[in-house]
């Protein structure tokens, strides 16, 4: 896939997303803590909105009763189902070996870099 400006950094703020759409494709942007994360806003098990769903903590278990929670806001729960995601990577938490949202690679640029200038206000004509 050919590289596409998407967003601004800023929209999309430390532990939020946002679902762009990509030559007609929906994605959803992440941002974990400064590192931007992508994925198809499709889920693997049955086409879910995946990137609607809540973006939570892993959950781990040593034994009944017992239970903590660790890397916080780091899994994505699809809306549909309850699947959980890794935002990371696109892999699934309860099918890890043949499961996977289709992940996107994310890098962030200036602007400067991406469009060059030189740049030319859009004017208007106007009578009073
Ligand atoms: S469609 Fe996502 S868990 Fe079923």
């Amino acid at each position: 896939m050919t590289r596409q400006i998407v967003a601004k950094a800023s929209e999309v703020a430390p532990g939020t997303s946002k679902v762009v759409t990509v030559k007609g494709r929906e994605i959803g942007l992440f941002n974990l803590d400064g590192g931007y994360f992508a994925l198809a806003n499709r889920c693997p098990h049955a086409g879910g909105p995946l990137c609607q769903g809540r973006i939570v903590a892993l959950v781990q278990s040593e034994g009944p009763g017992h239970y903590r929670l660790a890397r916080q806001q780091e899994f994505l729960r699809c809306p549909w189902h309850g699947w959980e995601f890794d935002i990371r990577t696109g892999q699934s938490w309860c099918d890890p070996n043949s499961t996977r949202a289709r992940a996107f690679k994310v890098s962030v640029e200036p602007g400067a870099t991406l469009v060059k200038g030189p740049y030319v206000a859009e004017t208007f004509a106007v009578s009073v």
